[in-house]
């Protein structure tokens, strides 16, 4: 019951539509009718600005993180010591699913890399970090934010297997199937983006008369 109640609070917590508000508060707009269709801080920073692309990051981080830390720290004690891993990664991959489809928006959300992200640093804070090096470095090379997300993505369940080689843990099944899951979501979600980069009319970040 008590994993029940911690999986429909991150599914809740990552179906908060930050960036669909934040587009209809600030610009009037929905952006699931605009560039991408999609509700992530990639698309309100080419439709609306740096800021709130950066508010829509940081909220999404957030869900993903508090959807794991609040059963870690809270619930723990109440699940049955061989299920508390897979009840907290549970709650997180509901937490992505919440916020891919959020029942808010008929199910139109974003492609979960900032809810991913925030999942990771509340389960693997080393492994959220070495994501986010690949990510901020291939988009200093690219400026292209769906190739990066691609490449912090594949990279994860190799990220995860290296951790536990170079630590003394053994490698925990809840969080490998994590890994490979959240992986293939994120290719997944960016398949009309791979239909893009291969036809090469996927868009870049560049800075345009004071527009994105
Ligand atoms: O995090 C999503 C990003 O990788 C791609 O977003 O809007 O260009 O499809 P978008």
């Amino acid at each position: 019951m008590i994993c029940l109640t911690a999986i429909l609070m991150g599914y809740f917590l990552g179906s908060f539509p930050t960036g669909y508000l934040l587009g209809i508060w600030l610009a009037g707009i929905d952006l699931r009718l605009l560039g991408s269709g999609s509700t992530g801080a990639t698309n309100v920073l080419r439709h609306i600005g740096l800021k709130a692309s950066i508010a829509v990051f940081l909220v999404d981080v957030l869900k993903g993180a508090i959807s794991v830390l609040l059963p870690q720290l809270f619930f723990r004690n109440e699940i049955p010591i061989d299920m508390q891993d897979w009840c907290v990664i549970m709650a997180g991959i509901a937490a992505l699913i919440g916020h891919i489809w959020p029942i808010w928006l008929k199910g139109k959300g974003g492609k979960a890399v900032a809810t991913s992200f925030g999942v990771l640093l509340g389960l693997k804070g080393f492994v959220a970090l070495a994501c986010l090096g690949i990510f901020l470095t291939c988009f200093s090379i690219s400026g292209t934010v769906s190739i990066s997300s691609l490449l912090a993505g594949s990279a994860l369940p190799i990220l995860i297997l290296r951790q536990y080689a170079v630590s003394d843990d053994i490698l925990k099944p809840s969080y490998l199937s994590l890994s490979i899951l959240t992986s293939t979501v994120v290719i997944w979600r960016h398949r009309d983006n791979i239909r893009r980069l291969m036809t090469g009319i996927e868009p870049q970040i560049k800075l345009k008369n004071n527009k994105y």
